[in-house]
């Protein structure tokens, strides 16, 4: 069988989780979420007390480390943890630690073979290869009321002005960072994702039924 990755690259609350599972489920691809994998370390960091300013403390963190959670949880998914993990994606130690558990999670998968991987450089660095290669697009007001309704639903107390200055904030980290910044990949497709969820899929079917 013929290895196939689709990339989803964009933003901080792009959409491209729920983008990624639509897809995943719908064409049968394996599903790997990078932004976990710095959240996790992010957690690993905190919990061990590890100086993120420090890059010869995160060196020596990142060779002690043997294992990463690829899992989602509530403690991975708080701001301190979106703040921490954006944080330390500076580092090329980090992002070459990261790139990694991904080469493995794709080569161990020899069965599977189908995969889509979102993140923020993972068309235009990780997987330049890549069969298929979306650039997510929402204008950051819309963004920010999505996470706030989001937030809002499921209980959580949420301030519409700071979700907005944290995605703007976050946006301004990932955009401007030497190592691998988010950027639209080269020879990737645009996907709006400022309407509904249904003009979004459509465009991405429209082009997974030509790969
Ligand atoms: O996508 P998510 O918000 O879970 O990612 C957490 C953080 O990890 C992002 O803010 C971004 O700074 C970083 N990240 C990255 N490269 C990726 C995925 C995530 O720099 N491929």
């Amino acid at each position: 069988m013929k290895r196939i990755i689709v990339t989803i690259d964009g933003p901080a609350a792009s959409g491209k989780e729920k983008i990624s599972k639509y897809i995943s489920k719908k064409w049968k691809l394996k599903h790997l979420d990078s932004g976990i994998l710095y959240r996790q370390l992010a957690l690993i960091f905190l919990k061990n007390k590890v100086d993120i300013k420090n890059i010869k403390q995160v060196k020596k963190k990142l060779l002690e480390i043997d294992n990463v959670s690829f899992k989602k949880s509530r403690e991975i998914r708080t701001q301190m943890i979106s703040d921490l993990s954006s944080k330390i994606a500076v580092y090329n130690c980090v992002r070459v630690f990261v790139n990694k558990l991904q080469y493995d999670f794709v080569n161990k998968n020899k069965k599977t073979q189908r995969f889509v991987i979102d993140g923020r450089d993972i068309g235009s660095v990780v997987f330049k290869n890549a069969d298929l290669k979306l650039y997510i697009e929402v204008n950051a007001e819309i963004r920010a009321k999505r996470r706030y309704k989001q937030l809002i639903d499921s209980g959580e107390k949420s301030i519409y002005p700071k979700i907005l200055r944290d995605i703007k904030l976050r946006d301004k980290k990932d955009k401007l960072r030497k190592n691998s910044p988010l950027i639209i990949p080269k020879g990737a497709y645009i996907i709006d994702n400022n309407s509904s969820f249904k003009s979004t899929v459509n465009q991405i079917n429209k082009l997974l039924q030509k790969i």
